[in-house]
């Protein structure tokens, strides 16, 4: 049986960090400008921190200006937001990251709201959530973001193509389908209420996965020579402890019947961190009345 291209995303996200690189280089002899992104991490969460010094360590090898920011898990909600409002008012800060989840004492959305909305490189203010719906110039979130230019890498134009999205967040499956419908293709947004989940699936030329079930996508919900994007990343346990990653869709299985896949981990996850860096471009940019660089990965 035929079986799926594999869509490399480390490799593709390797090659658009350095594009990045290129167009910062270029603003910096240009314009004197160095993009400037600030994570901000509260409290101790062992998988946030990674995640926080993976965003750190990347921005600084695109040429960016990294500034760290740590605070206690009993920092208090006013205290974070005073923050916030420091590092809005900071020239040398183009990009705010607040790193989610937060300790309960903290409302993720006061924070979020919190944040400049032409610095909100998460793209999670509901400003540019309401920008992205109705066509305006947006901050788009990183992962849906990051899954669009697989995508188009892949198939190139888009109009037309039957797309399922399977999940509803705010963070994936509402901006991906905004997105999806913004490239002229039909979108369905199929849930954990949904009728005949696996009917709806096997309509999709293009299907992404963002439900953070372990391989709960069956091969059988695959259109033959579907493209599937799957966001998921669930640790499955093992024997040694060490734990195993798995995606949302059923991998072995899916690789035989799509046309292309993304594989857990090293699809959509390494697209995430390199869309931060390129919103924190185009934010840097447009603070300073510039056009945003189109930026092209480098050749493979
Ligand atoms: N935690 C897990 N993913 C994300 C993300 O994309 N942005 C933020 N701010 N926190 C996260």
């Amino acid at each position: 049986m035929a079986t799926a291209t594999i869509i490399d995303g480390k490799q593709f996200a390797a090659r658009l960090r350095a594009g990045i690189a290129e167009q910062v280089a270029r603003l910096k002899a240009d314009h004197g400008l160095t993009p400037g992104l600030t994570v901000v991490l509260v409290g101790e969460d062992p998988a946030s921190q990674i995640y926080v010094r993976n965003k750190e360590r990347q921005a600084r090898e695109a040429g960016m200006n990294s500034f760290e920011q740590r605070l206690p898990a009993t920092v208090t909600q006013a205290e974070l937001l005073a923050r916030i409002a420091r590092l809005n008012q900071d020239p040398a800060v183009h990009g705010i990251l607040v790193q989610l989840p937060l300790p309960e004492q903290i409302d993720p959305e006061a924070v979020i709201q919190a944040i400049a909305v032409s610095k909100d490189v998460d793209g999670f203010h509901p400003v540019n959530a309401g920008l992205l719906a109705v066509g305006g110039n947006a901050m788009v979130p990183c992962t849906p973001l990051g899954c669009l230019i697989l995508l188009k890498d892949r198939l190139g134009d888009l109009t037309g193509q039957r797309a399922v999205v399977l999940g509803r967040s705010n963070i994936v499956g509402k901006p991906m389908a905004a997105l999806l419908l913004r490239e002229h293709c039909t979108v369905t947004v199929a849930h954990s209420r949904t009728r005949d989940l696996a009917d709806e699936c096997r309509r999709a030329d293009i299907l992404v996965a963002a439900v953070g079930r372990p391989e709960m996508i069956q091969g059988d919900w695959i259109k033959p020579g579907a493209t599937v994007i799957d966001v998921g990343i669930n640790r499955l346990p093992t024997a040694d402890g060490k734990g195993r990653l798995v995606g949302d869709v059923a991998f072995a299985a899916a690789v035989e019947v799509a046309g292309a896949i993304t594989p857990v981990p090293g699809g959509v996850g390494p697209m995430t961190i390199a869309c931060l860096l390129l919103n924190t471009l185009t934010a840097t940019c447009r603070q300073h009345g510039l056009p945003a660089p189109e930026v092209r990965p480098t050749a493979a």
